[in-house]
């Protein structure tokens, strides 16, 4: 029996699961890391962290008796991120990640400047503050004693890749989300990067991401290909098996995620389009920034207990009806309002309020949150798939339901970024014809959860203040 990796580069840590060639999981891996904020409005992770944490990951399969059937491993990770190195291969600085949020400027100059029509007509997408050449334009005007010495870019998990390979690639589920590949070509544009005075070079060559990077390097003593893989999303939507258009899929992780695949493009200034796995298919994306980071500030900051205990405490509350509500806008926020002055807020604090009730009100609002890139999601909505940490939560998982107003379904892996960079490895190596076949065979559904009728209604009623509150509070948000 042949055996493949999925290697997941997550914000908050990396795992690698190994998989069969049916999708069982045989044994899984993960190694914990913590975003750097030194300052509020910055994320930052350190890329030597990532990989001293992956190598020991790898020490751990090197024990593993199964070893010599492992063929492949596929890679999948956080998208966005500014990884730089410099002529000897070192990291420059720390990684920039997707959800740093200092790049108002750089993301109102590329919109005001250039203009968004022309970068989006490019692009595919408006500028906005997560892509990576936001970051890099950041650290060109505040940095420049090291962007100077720059020699490479590259995105966490192509980092990561070359680290491991000696390979300098990206693919392109990954790269139309750095904001400087033209979308229908899939090439870098060199229009774009020449206007910004950016040197094409500095980028990975573009590849599929079923394609193989190469081995791994002869020191780690495995005999292993890397495959392109896939940003997380669009690795996450291949091991959640959403894979044509009347699909979709919610991931809870730490961005919340709206994802579907679309016939064709069709670009929107309220939501991203990037490539998906499929060599020139795309696909749609709303994005909630303050997901599992709501939920993670909140147990470390407020509760210090663990999820299970928390959910339990907010399954005892009334929610939205006991009056309070949260804007899951910690981390200021994309779909769809795109304001990264925007703060996080509990509204509606009682002398009655519980625990229960500020743990319930941040689900419902990271629901709303997911209720509003929801909507904005203009395909046939056939059916929804749930994964991410969050999914593993009935009480969240019924929220969602019930914001959206339809069933949910869960795969059996609760790795669904994992599952689908072990099916890029899958199909990359043969096993597969491709990743439809992939996921027809490997794809299982756990269970399916049903919206709750009166949170329905009730989710229904109260939205509207959960948008008034953003509203009133917008000019506020610029000065605090
Ligand atoms: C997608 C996005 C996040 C990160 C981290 O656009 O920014 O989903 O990939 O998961």
């Amino acid at each position: 029996m042949n055996y493949y990796i999925g290697l997941d580069l997550g914000t908050s840590g990396v795992k690698a699961v190994i998989f069969d060639k049916y999708g069982n999981e045989i044994n899984s891996f993960y190694r914990e890391y913590d975003i750097i904020s030194n300052n509020p409005n910055e994320a930052e992770e350190d890329p030597n962290i990532w990989l001293s944490k992956t190598l020991e990951i790898i020490e751990e399969i090197k024990k593993l008796d199964i070893k010599k059937d492992i063929k492949s491993m596929g890679i999948s990770g956080q998208m966005h991120g500014l990884v730089l190195l410099d002529e000897n291969d070192n990291v420059l600085r720390n990684a920039i990640i997707w959800c740093d949020n200092r790049t108002k400027n750089e993301t109102e100059y590329l919109s005001n400047t250039l203009g968004d029509d022309y970068i989006m007509n490019i692009t595919g997408n408006i500028p906005v503050s997560a892509f990576t050449i936001t970051k890099l334009l950041w650290v060109k005007k505040n940095e420049p004693n090291i962007y100077k010495k720059i020699k490479k870019v590259l995105l966490p998990k192509d980092y990561l890749s070359y680290m491991l390979t000696n390979t300098f690639y990206t693919e392109y589920s990954d790269a139309s989300g750095m904001g400087i590949l033209d979308i229908e070509k899939l090439e870098y544009s060199k229009e774009l990067l020449d206007k910004l005075d950016i040197d094409i070079n500095l980028f990975p060559k573009l590849i599929k991401s079923t394609d193989i990077r190469g081995n791994l390097k002869k020191e780690f003593d495995l005999n292993i290909n890397l495959v392109g893989g896939a940003g997380d999303q669009a690795a996450g939507a291949v091991g959640s098996g959403v894979v044509n258009s009347d699909e979709l899929s919610i991931v809870l992780g730490s961005s919340g995620v709206v994802y579907s695949p679309l016939d064709k493009i069709k670009k929107n200034k309220n939501v991203q389009i990037f490539s998906t796995c499929e060599y020139k298919t795309y696909h749609i994306m709303g994005v909630t920034n303050g997901c599992g980071t709501s939920l993670k500030w909140l147990k470390h900051n407020i509760f210090k207990k663990d999820y299970d205990e928390m959910m339990d405490l907010a399954s005892n509350s009334n929610g939205v009806e006991s009056g309070l509500y949260y804007l899951p806008y910690i981390m200021g926020e994309r779909t769809p309002i795109l304001d990264n002055d925007a703060k996080g807020i509990f509204i509606g604090l009682k002398n009655t309020t519980n625990d229960g009730d500020m743990i319930r009100s941040v689900l419902e609002g990271i629901g709303f949150s997911i209720k509003d890139c929801f909507n904005l999601i203009d395909v046939k909505k056939n059916s929804v798939s749930i994964s991410g940490g969050g999914a593993k939560s009935e009480l969240f998982r019924t929220i969602i339901a019930s914001m959206i107003n339809k069933e949910v379904k869960r795969i059996k892996s609760d790795e669904a970024p994992s599952l689908g960079a072990a099916i890029l490895a899958m199909v990359g190596n043969k096993e597969y014809k491709n990743i439809n076949a992939a996921c027809k065979k490997i794809i299982k559904i756990k269970d399916v959860t049903k919206p709750n009728k009166k949170l329905v209604k009730l989710y229904d009623e109260k939205y509207h203040i959960y948008k008034k509150i953003y509203l009133s509070n917008k000019d506020l948000f610029k000065e605090i």
